[in-house]
């Protein structure tokens, strides 16, 4: 997964450009009714989203396992602060976070490390805290397409396994959790050989009880 990472923040450089996916938005709104002040950001990429939720004013800590990513940062604010390594591999710091907000990580991970990924977020939230996570939805178009690895899940990309959440799934993954809300959106990008194009996401927000 390093490798296949690496290799495309080289090639690539700011692949998603400087702005937030409008889940970011979303997340913010459920953050302020929450109160949150602290958040954890799982493969926080090159930090568009830290700085993001920097800007407005929250503090942030990422994890990225792509060290040309973290390379790629601009970390101008002392709220953001980037530990690098694998989620996998977490804890990297004793806090305990009011927010996590995982954008398109978790459905990289086979079935266990998807368990055991949800698990180490919720070590690191304290009790009420809450979750935002985004994934590939079954309504992907590259759903299905590649060798079969799992249960819906593709290898679309050589070294690069996907799994694609039908909402049931999604639910079972955050069964420990209340579940506050869930939907499917619509996410437009626009990067390398793909040009313009539409992700239709998955997210789930919800509390640590
Ligand atoms: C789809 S990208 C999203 C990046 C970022 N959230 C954004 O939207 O700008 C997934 C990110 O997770 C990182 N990643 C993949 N596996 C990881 C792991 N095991 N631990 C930490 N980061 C990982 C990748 O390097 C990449 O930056």
């Amino acid at each position: 997964m390093q490798n296949y990472w690496n290799r495309r923040f080289t090639n690539e450089g700011r692949i998603w450009g400087n702005f937030p996916s409008r889940t970011a938005l979303q997340a913010m709104e459920l953050f302020r009714k929450e109160s949150v002040q602290k958040i954890l950001i799982p493969g926080s990429g090159y930090g568009r989203h830290s700085d993001f939720f920097a800007v407005e004013g929250f503090s942030v800590h990422g994890i990225e396992v792509s060290d040309v990513a973290v390379d790629l940062s601009v970390c101008s604010t002392p709220l953001v602060r980037y530990f690098r390594g694998s989620v996998l591999d977490m804890p990297f710091s004793d806090d305990l976070y009011d927010a996590v907000y995982c954008f398109n990580l978790l459905h990289l991970f086979r079935a266990g490390d998807r368990k055991a990924f949800i698990s180490k977020c919720a070590a690191q939230v304290r009790p009420g805290g809450v979750f935002f996570f985004t994934v590939f939805s079954e309504q992907e178009p590259t759903c299905g397409k590649g060798e079969k690895v799992e249960e819906n899940t593709y290898e679309s990309k050589p070294g690069r396994p996907t799994h694609f959440f039908t909402h049931e799934d999604l639910m079972d993954h955050f069964s420990p959790f209340d579940v506050l809300e869930t939907g499917l959106m619509a996410d437009e990008e626009n990067h390398g050989n793909e040009g313009p194009h539409v992700h239709l996401l998955r997210y789930i927000a919800a509390r640590k009880t």
